[in-house]
């Protein structure tokens, strides 16, 4: 599918990795909806799409089915990334079941009465659990540790039941950890990166919860978000489930070393705390069905994608200091 002039609704695109898809289809001179309640995104994220005209936004919550019908109305492509995140899975799981098996539903549902040609639905490699072997293909057992991960997957269920059951098309887009500009570093949302950055950045440490020696497959954002694209656009990928990944692991111990090398603290140690429920000990993907189908490459190596993301944080202007008399270390 050509997506030049379609029009593509985005939920959560106000968010970490959907507004970088939404600047990757500016490019592709597409009409962008992104459909976003704001709970945890944020205009500033689009803002320069929304200044340029190459999106516009509708405040609106996945959960109301009337809302996405009328919203979803004659678009092309249902770009489906809202979420409520894996740590409010382990205080609120309801909340995150709503949203995200919910939502997905009330999501797939409207976009088959509006009869839009296509629903993609990002997942998460969280809907695997912990890997039994590597590297994961799509085939990999799914055995989600979180509710998080439980809801993921189901979300893919209810997605595909659409192909099946009305003949929709239906592509599962599975990304691992991202990690970048935009990344969310406060409250329950703030990912192991920018804790780690900020923490170092002040005088602190990171910490790791665990031993350390747990593995993510982290991929640089702009990566992430220029596969979700590619694979949004790809006829021979409809029906199936797709990994977007670097395709290489890395422990949260070595992580660690490297921010504290990237910040001049090289040979010092981080600290480590008790391991966070429901953590997942290794996630390395095959990206073997992406280099297939999609002519997208993830670019970015994790030592340069640390000092591009320690360098875009220092451009923001954010106080470390300040921003460590806020930090909660275990936020969930
Ligand atoms: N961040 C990662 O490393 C990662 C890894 C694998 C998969 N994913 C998947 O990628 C997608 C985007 O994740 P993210 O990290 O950018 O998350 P995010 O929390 O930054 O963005 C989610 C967006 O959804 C919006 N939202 C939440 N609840 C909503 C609701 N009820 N109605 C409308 N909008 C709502 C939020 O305001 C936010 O803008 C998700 O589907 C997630 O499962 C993320």
């Amino acid at each position: 599918m050509d997506l030049k002039n379609r029009k593509i609704i985005v939920t959560g695109g106000a968010g970490f990795i959907g507004s970088h898809v939404v600047d990757v289809l500016a490019e592709h001179d597409c009409e962008v909806v992104v459909v976003d309640d704001l709970s945890t995104g944020s205009v500033r994220n689009i803002r320069r799409r929304l200044d340029d005209g190459t999106a516009r936004l509708e405040r609106a919550d996945i959960r109301s089915q009337t809302a996405m019908e009328s919203l979803i109305g004659d678009a092309d492509v249902v770009l489906h990334m809202a979420v409520a995140c894996v740590r409010t899975s382990l205080n609120d799981p309801v909340f995150v079941h709503e949203t995200n098996a919910g939502g997905t539903l009330n999501v797939a549902i409207a976009a088959q009465r509006n009869e839009v040609g296509r629903l993609v639905y990002v997942s998460s490699s969280e809907a695997y659990g912990s890997a039994q072997y590597v590297p994961m293909d799509e085939d990999h057992p799914t055995d989600p540790t979180t509710v998080y991960g439980a809801s993921k997957l189901v979300g893919e269920g209810y997605a595909l039941a659409m192909e099946r059951t009305c003949g929709m098309e239906v592509t599962i887009i599975r990304p691992f950890n991202s990690y970048g500009p935009r990344e969310p570093d406060s409250g329950k949302r703030a990912e192991v990166i920018p804790k780690f950055v900020l923490r170092t950045m002040a005088g602190d440490r990171p910490v790791i919860f665990g031993d350390g020696t747990q593995t993510r497959d982290f991929t640089w954002v702009e990566d992430t978000a220029r596969g979700i694209v590619a694979a949004t656009a790809c006829d021979d990928l409809v029906g199936k489930r797709v990994n977007v990944a670097r395709g290489q692991e890395i422990s949260i111990r070595d992580v660690a070393a490297k921010v504290l090398t990237a910040l001049g603290r090289s040979g010092e140690e981080a600290c480590f705390d008790a391991p966070r429920p429901g953590d997942v000990d290794r996630h390395h993907a095959d990206t073997a069905l992406a280099g297939k189908h999609l002519d997208w490459q993830p670019r970015m190596s994790i030592d340069e994608g640390l000092q591009r993301y320690i360098a875009w944080l220092l451009e923001t202007g954010i106080d470390p200091q300040e921003w460590f008399q806020r930090e909660v270390t275990r936020n969930w």
